[in-house]
């Protein structure tokens, strides 16, 4: 498989056109090796001086890190993956008669296995697909472009390495599209990310892309406590991980086994809080930055927050950033949704949009 190194700024759109018209090949925004680390390094730094303490989720994905996020989807408590992946063996061919033979674009593909269901009926027929997985893991991007380019022959993959937003700018190049983003990963944001999250995707979709939107939906909070806190502890060993990357990556000496994985439901905001909670005193350092954090015994640094959502509610939101919704699909027992979206001439929430 080929790879092509694309450099961010004007001439990424270039060559990102160019990709398009090969197949079977990878394609990676390029930041280098040394940007990647200042960001992690600068982006911790911060979290851990500031209260409460955090770590921005999207570091949790190493190459071990979405391994383990990938062993998290086969825990039994995990009804999260399996649900959806229920409602898309189901409804994939609906889906693909209703958006018609669109570019594929899936935001956090990960090892992008339910996708197979959405490959399966743009192929049905004889017809050809383009997909575009985005990922801010390569090796998880890699592996899962070569096992679909050998298990779908007539599928055309490009894939990104790229955090979602970095990836923005190239959808306009290949409009008409299906935006594909799954898992209830939306759930991820905080308030104020969520906003600019939507403002920014629905300013870079044309008139008339579709929006494939897996949601979680509220239910009774042991059912969803179960699937952060897996008995294997596959959830715990994928927050210790972090810390497993910041100890290499970051020169850190953090202690994994004196960290405890905490996930709690808050009922109130609807939503899973995540944290690591340090069982004694320990000193974190960001070797690139000169820097030292001392975490006391008991203190928390948050990783997650993984919201569950109210279709009712969530849908007069969304569509409050130009987006009109085509259909719903839940399981069920209404524990997870899929929302199919379209991207309508109205201007997103906010500053006045394009149509
Ligand atoms: C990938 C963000 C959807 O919130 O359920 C699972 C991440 N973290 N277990 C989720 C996760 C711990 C997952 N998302």
């Amino acid at each position: 498989m080929q790879t092509t190194l694309l450099s961010t700024g004007g001439p990424v759109r270039k060559s990102f056109r160019q990709a398009l018209n090969r197949s079977g090949m990878i394609v990676r925004q390029y930041t280098s090796e040394a940007e990647q680390l200042m960001d992690f390094a600068a982006s911790t730094a911060a979290g851990l001086g500031s209260r409460p303490r955090s770590i921005q989720c999207r570091f949790l994905y190493d190459a071990r890190g979405s391994r383990l996020f990938d062993l998290i989807t086969r825990q039994p408590e995990y009804y999260l993956t399996r649900t959806e992946a229920g409602i898309l063996a189901e409804k994939a061919p609906l889906i693909r008669k209703i958006c018609g033979p669109t570019t594929l674009i899936e935001l956090g593909s990960g090892s992008s296995e339910k996708t197979d269901h959405l490959l399966d009926a743009w192929l049905a027929r004889g017809s050809s697909v383009r997909y575009i997985p985005v990922d801010v893991s390569e090796s998880a991007l890699r592996e899962a472009s070569r096992t679909i380019v050998a298990k779908y022959p007539a599928a055309q993959v490009l894939g990104i390495s790229s955090d979602y937003r970095g990836a923005f700018p190239l959808f306009r190049d290949t409009s008409p599209v299906t935006l594909v983003f799954l898992g209830s990963s939306i759930g991820n944001f905080a308030p104020e990310e969520m906003t600019l999250f939507l403002h920014e995707l629905s300013q870079s979709l044309c008139r008339g892309d579709f929006f494939l939107l897996g949601i979680d939906l509220v239910k009774d909070r042991k059912i969803i406590e179960a699937a952060y806190n897996d008995e294997a502890g596959v959830t715990e060993a994928f927050t210790r991980n972090v810390f497993v990357r910041m100890n290499r990556e970051l020169g850190s000496s953090a202690d994994p086994a004196a960290i405890e994985h905490v996930a709690v439901y808050n009922e109130a905001r609807e939503r899973m809080e995540i944290c690591a909670r340090f069982c004694r005193r320990q000193v974190i350092r960001i070797a690139p930055l000169g820097q030292d954090f001392v975490i006391d015994d008991g203190e928390e640094i948050h990783t997650e927050i993984s919201r569950k959502f109210r279709i009712e509610q969530f849908i007069p939101f969304l569509e409050g950033f130009g987006f009109t919704t085509e259909e719903v699909f839940t399981d069920a027992r209404s524990w997870f949704a899929l929302l199919l979206l379209r991207r309508n001439g109205n201007s997103p929430a906010g500053q006045g949009g394009r149509s």
